[in-house]
């Protein structure tokens, strides 16, 4: 236990700006007041749960997600001299956070943990996105975000003198005092409306900061270039002008992934799943479970196709092709493909028929008026090298073999026309002998 006045000459004698934090005998750190965002991050941690905080500072939100309820909350800080101070105040409250000083952006490998802050922290940031991404897949429940917007001040000071050049050069006798303040009245609302991010301007007095995004950038970022949210709801903060984004990370219990090439008759097999017997064997229901296929997912809001974050079986039409129709290049690259990390348990089904099976079923399935589209056209032509099948298909599998999913939790089943069995594989391993084989020039 320590005194009132060893605390009270901490406070007095330590720079403990920004975070107001209640320590015993009544004494406070001389920050400001941040009721809004623990009563936030109150709402949505749920007892028990685990808590990571990014940039956490002296502490604040790591102490009040313990006294709150977390079972285990670690703080993330660059700041040598903010760790050794929120160190000091943990043990003035006999709590123990854990404190690491980690750089965020070295992507440090860390356990996911259930609530996850980025708490003013992403103006700092070299490369926010990627750390928005990072953070995305290491949270198994919640994210909160609170951002800085492009702020008026920066626009008056900025902005606006690039506006006036700009209307000046347009408006050769552009000389109205009157009309410029009517147009420049506009810009704060264009700002703070549209889906822009700016680049901060530079100032070497202030610590470094980076970028600004609006809510609808933002949103765009976390609702539609990745897959991995299934609500993105923002709010605004009486902190700076600021915003918070709660996001729910989308969770699925089993995901039965229909794999296969264009006309590989994923569809058929979805259609006739229940009357075959495959659910049954899959442990799905067609009729029940929710369904997507990469294009929906690609072309929609995650929040669109999930409309709850907790879903039991899901049932995923991929064409194998995709990457190569939508210049996507790599499965990395597809954002549809994102879901495979929000699965406890996934099920690859591979439709992959011979060469000469899947050649008429392409054709017959995609002729409109006995001919076909020019993509179609082409795929028929690459259809007929073996070769390029192999490593399409080849592909596939190993990018499902790649080390960040989690190959333990799948299973894998091959299916083609000419029996209708749906085969159980022991490992990814014989999936790729069998496509080797069924692909090789004999
Ligand atoms: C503006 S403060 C916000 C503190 C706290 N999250 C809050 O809202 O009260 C930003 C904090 O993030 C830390 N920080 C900045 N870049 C970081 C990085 N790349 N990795 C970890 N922490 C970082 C800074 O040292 C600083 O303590």
């Amino acid at each position: 236990m320590y005194s009132e006045n060893e605390i009270s000459e901490f406070v007095d004698s330590e720079d403990l700006k920004y975070q107001r934090i209640e320590l015993p005998y009544g004494i406070k750190t001389p920050g400001e007041e941040r009721t809004e965002t623990i009563n936030l991050v109150h709402n949505e941690l749920k007892k028990g749960q685990t808590v990571l905080d990014i940039g956490s500072f002296l502490g604040l939100f790591c102490i009040a997600s313990l006294q709150q309820g977390a079972s285990k909350v670690t703080g993330l800080e660059l700041n040598k001299e903010k760790l050794r101070q929120a160190k000091q105040i943990a043990e003035f409250l006999q709590l123990k956070p854990k404190y690491l000083r980690l750089d965020v952006e070295e992507y440090p490998r860390l356990d996911k943990h259930d609530l996850v802050l980025c708490l003013n922290v992403l103006h700092h940031l070299r490369n926010p996105i990627g750390v928005l991404r990072y953070l995305a897949l290491h949270t198994n429940d919640t994210v909160i975000i609170e951002a800085a917007q492009f702020g008026i001040r920066e626009a008056t000071k900025f902005v606006m003198r690039d506006i006036k050049s700009f209307i000046k050069s347009w408006t050769r006798d552009w000389k109205s005092l009157q009309t410029s303040r009517i147009l420049l009245g506009f810009i704060p609302a264009i700002i703070k409306n549209t889906s822009a991010a700016f680049i901060a301007p530079y100032s070497p007095n202030t610590s470094l900061r980076t970028f600004f995004f609006s809510k609808a950038a933002l949103d765009t970022i976390l609702n539609s270039h990745m897959k991995l949210f299934s609500s993105v709801k923002i709010k605004k903060s009486n902190f700076k002008d600021r915003y918070f984004i709660v996001c729910k990370k989308l969770k699925i219990k089993h995901l039965v992934v229909v794999s296969g090439t264009c006309g590989s008759g994923k569809s058929t097999f979805i259609d006739n799943m229940q009357s075959n017997g495959y659910a049954a064997q899959l442990g799905a229901n067609k009729m029940t479970d929710t369904f997507v296929t990469g294009n929906i997912l690609r072309e929609q809001k995650l929040s669109e196709s999930f409309p709850n974050q907790f879903n039991n079986t899901v049932i995923f039409h991929y064409d194998i092709n995709s990457i190569n129709r939508h210049e996507l290049h790599s499965y990395e690259r597809d954002q549809s493909l994102d879901i495979l990390t929000c699965a406890d348990k996934i099920s690859i089904v591979l439709l992959a028929p011979s060469q000469k099976i899947l050649l008429n079923q392409m054709v017959h399935s995609e002729s409109k008026d006995g001919y076909l589209s020019s993509y179609h056209n082409n795929l028929q032509k690459k259809y007929k090298s073996l070769e390029w099948l192999r490593a399409l298909h080849l592909d596939w599998l190993e990018f499902l073999n790649r080390d960040s999913l989690n190959l333990h939790s799948y299973k894998f089943y091959e299916c083609n026309s000419t029996n209708n069995i749906l085969q159980p594989m022991t490992d990814i391993d014989s999936l790729k002998m069998l496509v080797e084989k069924r692909y090789s020039e004999s």
